[in-house]
């Protein structure tokens, strides 16, 4: 398949994007809407779990249960790092919502240098958007998802960018652009990371 040129970048290191973000916080949607207007490739974390374990994130939790799925979703992270990195091609990633909850992770995106975008709009939001949702075997009620997601602010808090992604998607894109840590260059387009490298 031909190669978008913008998705190459000449650096050695491929461009990557993380999004963050609790349950309906829009990682997928904005994700894709992201990289389509970069034009870099757009890799949904959840997607390659389907993938790797044969069976729907449901199923993965009801037959394997949590600490397996677990293990898949941090085997995957490091998998689609380490395929985009040899692909030489640039990615926004959406990571699944208790990705970066996950002991180390924030540390490990961090030596890794890549920054993370934590999408938060309002819980009532969240809340909502869940309730119309299905496939997701950690919505159960409104107690116990308020309660996970107070248990995981301190993990998205550690991320290098938050934005509010309660409004439409397209404002929520050029918002993130709007950040300044993705500069657009006439052929190129690649991503301005002005924190300390490990
Ligand atoms: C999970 C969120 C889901 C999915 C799995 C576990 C979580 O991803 O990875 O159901 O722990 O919050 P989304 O945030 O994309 O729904």
């Amino acid at each position: 398949m031909a190669q978008n040129p913008s998705s190459r970048t000449p650096a050695s290191r491929p461009q990557i994007l993380c999004l963050a973000g609790f349950m309906g916080s829009g990682k997928t949607t904005i994700g894709t809407l992201l990289a389509r207007q970069l034009a870099w490739r757009f890799v949904d974390l959840d997607d390659r779990i389907e993938e790797a374990a044969g069976l729907p994130i449901p199923e993965i939790f009801e037959r394997l249960g949590e600490p397996a799925f677990r293990q898949v979703e941090a085997d995957q992270l490091r998998a689609a790092l380490g395929r985009a990195s040899e692909s030489k091609e640039s990615m926004v990633l959406a990571l699944g919502g208790g990705t970066y909850a996950q002991a180390g992770a924030p540390e490990f995106l961090r030596a890794s240098g890549i920054p993370v975008i934590w999408l938060n709009p309002s819980i009532a939001v969240l809340l909502a958007r869940c309730m119309t949702m299905t496939g997701r075997p950690l919505f159960r009620d409104e107690a116990t998802f308020r309660a996970l997601y107070a248990q995981r602010l301190p993990s998205y808090q550690q991320a290098d960018h938050r934005v509010d992604s309660s409004g439409q998607p397209a404002q929520v894109v050029a918002e993130i652009l709007r950040l300044g840590i993705i500069s657009t260059g006439q052929n190129e387009t690649h991503l301005v990371v002005d924190k300390p490298q490990p």
